[in-house]
């Protein structure tokens, strides 16, 4: 469904993204996990073509990306890290002003935006100015916006970034609803848990470069189920186990406070880059 070949953005001091290769298949749900400056945004904005690359290539359905622009900007929905809304206008005028770009008639239009206004549960406040919504609010009428004119490829760029705890989980049920429709995406974030509980398959990505791609489980099977966590000289230290026995015997070893739990994408992305993804 998309391919990205040895794709490259260079900025002045920075390579932001330096050879990225990834193959996302037809319905899968993907997440792009890595820390703030990885080249997620980078990445997504050369997808959504709002970037223009330094070099490689990205072909969506056999067509790439450079020939056939137009085309292709019609099957993608983008939902930006940053709010790009009308906050002057109501939800209805935002949904209504980009159907109109997309070239929708009136009678789609009209349906599609009452579809995806229920379907974000913003309905019955469709007439609110949007600088009036909150931060939650806000993220679901832009993910409204970019399903509206029925793309084949979502691009969310950390979808929950800023939203509280309650908020999040209500956002995660709406990405899990999309899923379950089928809807090809890409996601990016830096919350260990989103790319666990939503991603079919995860790319770990730091500093323009993705280090390993795998489902969740298999990451982490690959790094050792088992995570042992202790303190020692003022740091916490993980060793990492394939058993809970593994693990109970060398945690027996240790002394203080010692933690047996299972690991996550975290301790993986630990393992590769010895850092962490949320800092
Ligand atoms: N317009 C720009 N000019 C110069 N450097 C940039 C620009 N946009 C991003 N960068 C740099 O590229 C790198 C990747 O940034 P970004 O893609 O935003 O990362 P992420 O979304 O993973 O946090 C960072 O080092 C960032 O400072
Ligand atoms: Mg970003």
């Amino acid at each position: 469904m998309l391919d990205i070949i040895n794709l490259k953005k260079g900025y002045k001091n920075v390579a932001a993204v330096d050879g990225l290769d990834l193959k996302i298949k037809e319905g899968e749900f993907f997440g792009l996990l890595g820390p703030n400056g990885a080249g997620k945004t980078t990445t997504v904005r050369m997808i959504s073509t709002l970037t223009p690359k330094t070099s490689g290539d990205i072909v969506i359905n056999g067509e790439s990306m450079d020939r056939n622009l137009t085309s292709i900007k019609a099957k993608i929905g983008v939902v930006p890290q940053q709010n790009n809304l009308e906050n002057e206008m109501s939800a209805w005028e935002n949904l209504e002003v980009h159907g109109i770009l997309y070239g929708m008639n009136k009678e789609k239009r009209r349906k599609k935006i009452a579809e995806m206004l229920e379907f974000t549960e913003l309905t019955d406040r469709k007439d609110d100015v949007v600088k009036n919504y909150s931060g939650g609010m806000k993220r679901k009428l832009m993910i409204a916006r970019a399903l509206l004119h029925e793309p084949e490829l979502l691009l969310l760029d950390e979808p929950t970034v800023g939203l509280d705890a309650a908020a999040r989980r209500k956002m995660w049920d709406l990405l899990k609803r999309l899923k379950s429709n089928g809807l090809t995406v890409l996601l990016t974030t830096h919350y260990i848990e989103e790319a666990e509980v939503l991603c079919d398959r995860v790319g770990l990505i730091d500093k323009g470069k993705l280090l390993q791609l795998d489902t969740p489980l298999n990451l982490i099977e690959a790094v050792g189920k088992v995570t042992v966590e202790y303190f020692e000289n003022g740091e916490t230290h993980e060793e990492f186990f394939p058993t809970r026995e593994a693990a109970n015997r060398y945690a027996g070893t240790l002394e203080g406070n010692v933690r047996v739990r299972p690991s996550n994408l975290e301790d993986v992305f630990l393992k590769f880059t010895n850092r962490r993804v949320e800092s």
